[in-house]
This record gives C-alpha cells, structure tokens and sequence, in this order.
C-alpha cells in the first residue's frame, strides 16, 4: 500500500489550566522535548522519534480540552483536493495562512458535526534535533519520562459520531478499521478510522456533549514501557485513571492517566496492522467490556464519563 493523501496525525493542540505544570507533565513526565515558546504563550513540543518541528502545542486556557488535531497531507495540491470535497459534502472549509503556527504551511481548517476542528497541512519544517538519519542511532540522547516515541491519536467524544465518521471516509479517504455498536438500536457507540495501516488514527465516541477530547495518545516501543509509564505515574504520585491493561478494539496494550488540567492521556504500544481489504472488525454493545478493557472485561465508570 502507497500511503498517499492524508497520511498521519501531525499535531494536537490543547488547553492547558496553567502552563508551568502542563510544561512538566508533557516534557519530563511524558517525555516530549520542548521546541520553543510562541509570543502568545502557547509552547510546542515533540517526541524523540519525530522528524517534524512539533506534534504537541500547549495552550494556556480558563478550560481544558482541545483545540484543533492536525493531520499531514502528502502534497500541498491534496490541501486543494481535499478542500473542493469537503465543500461537495457541504462541510465549511477555511485557510489558515502559513506561518499563523511556527514552522507550519497553510492549513485547510474544518469543523465536524461533532464539533471537533480539524486541519490538513501538507508542509512542516524539520525539527533541528529530529532522529538521526545517517548510519542513524536509535535515538540522538537518552530518552526521558515515559519515552514516548511518537503523538499517535486522539479519542473525540459527541453527539453525531456517524456524520463525523462519514466526513473521514468519504471526503477525505479514511477507511472504518473497527467499530462497537448498539445491537439493539444500531447505534455507533465508538468509530474507529485509519488513514494509514494503524489500527486507528483517530477515533469518535458517543457522548452526550459535543467538541469534547477523550484523549491524546502518545507511542510507546513495548509493553515493557507501558508498564515503565505506569513506574512514572506512581513515582510521581500522578492521576491514573486505568491500566496497565490491554484494549480489544485495536488490541493496543496500554494506559491512561490525566494531565494536571485534566485532560486524558494514553501511553500504549502493539496493536494490529490494518490493511485496506480487511473487514471491518464489529463488537456489539453486550461486549463493550472486553472491547475496551480486554482484560478487567468491564468498563469502568469514569472511562465512559470523564472528558474536557
Ligand atoms: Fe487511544
């Protein structure tokens, strides 16, 4: 498979209560080098295995949750190409001007029914301290933290997941890996969307309240480092909200803890290859507990209910 069009998550931006604390949480706990810090108080980061300038952007807010998720593009004429379907499909676009953020080129900005806003760049500079790439170590210092090796995904919770959905899969190529529905009504409870051969690249969950952030995913090189990440969440007394465990959707090994403005993160390794003529893999609601939590197979309470 050619990876061409959409290619990867690029970047997330969240809201941050205080600054100063997210700037230790992301960089020593989680392990993101810090890039710089922008006039308007937002700071930048990203992970060690990363070759772009920045996956993370921080912004100092009166709430958390998130702002914007960036995916990156193959060439700058898919901005156009995607922009032209979106519109056929009646999703509003607009454009960002390059520079707007640090070291990124225009962007195509776009809201869903779910209230979540998205944009698609195609060119972002090269991170001065990226991997090495001649006769290239596995990494140019000693990782930190967790070792995240790269943002991975976010988890969005709203109302309309399926109209979001379609918008991925129809206008800009995204293909569904795995889905959990309600065998009763038919209603999708979780929406699984890849536009690579990740298991997903960005998931939708059923949610009462729209524009909500479950959580940003960071990747990990082994199980053995989901469960150093879980060393680090009890060493520094952190907010876990559940794991080390494994999912059965995607089948990531994993853990989940919270910022200290209470946004949710995930550290997580594994998962399955996707390839475009897999079926989609369907769980019914009766088994929502071993599809998101394969091992305790039940859902916990705060799981379902806690977004920002
Ligand atoms: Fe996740």
């Amino acid at each position: 498979m050619a990876v061409t069009g959409v290619l990867r998550p690029g970047f997330v931006q969240l809201r941050v209560l205080d600054l100063g604390e997210a700037i230790v949480h992301y960089r020593d706990r989680i392990g993101l080098d810090m890039v710089g810090e922008a006039t308007d108080g937002r700071a930048f980061f990203h992970a060690f295995d990363e070759f772009d300038r920045h996956s993370v952007v921080l912004r100092e807010a009166d709430s958390a949750g998130i702002d914007v998720m960036g995916f990156k593009v193959s060439a700058d004429s898919d901005l156009d190409h995607f922009a032209r379907r979106l519109e056929a499909m009646g999703v509003g676009t607009e454009e960002i001007p390059a520079g707007e953020m640090p070291g990124v080129g225009r962007r195509i900005r776009f809201t869903t029914p779910t209230a979540h806003v998205f944009d698609l760049y195609a060119q972002m500079d090269l991170s001065e301290d990226g991997p090495p790439v001649r006769n290239p170590d596995v990494w140019r210092r000693d990782p930190r933290g967790m070792r995240v090796e790269r943002f991975d995904h976010c988890a969005l919770s709203g109302v309309d997941i399926a109209a979001t959905a379609r918008i991925f899969r129809e206008a800009l190529d995204f293909a569904l890996t795995e889905e959990l529905v309600d065998e009763g009504s038919g209603a999708r409870l979780a929406i699984f969307l890849s536009c690579s051969n990740k298991a997903h690249d960005v998931a939708f969950l059923s949610y009462p309240e729209d524009g909500r952030l479950h959580h940003a995913s960071f990747n990990l090189e082994s199980w053995h480092d989901v469960g150093h990440a879980a060393d680090i969440l009890t060493r520094y007394d952190m907010s876990v909200d559940i794991g080390p465990t494994r999912h059965g959707i995607t089948r990531g090994q994993t853990i989940y803890f919270f910022d200290p403005s209470g946004n949710r993160n995930e550290t997580f390794s594994g998962g399955y290859h996707f390839y475009p003529d897999n079926p989609v893999r369907r769980w019914d609601g009766s088994h929502a507990g071993k599809a998101i939590f394969y091992y305790e197979r039940q859902v916990t309470e705060s799981f379902m209910t806690v977004t920002s």
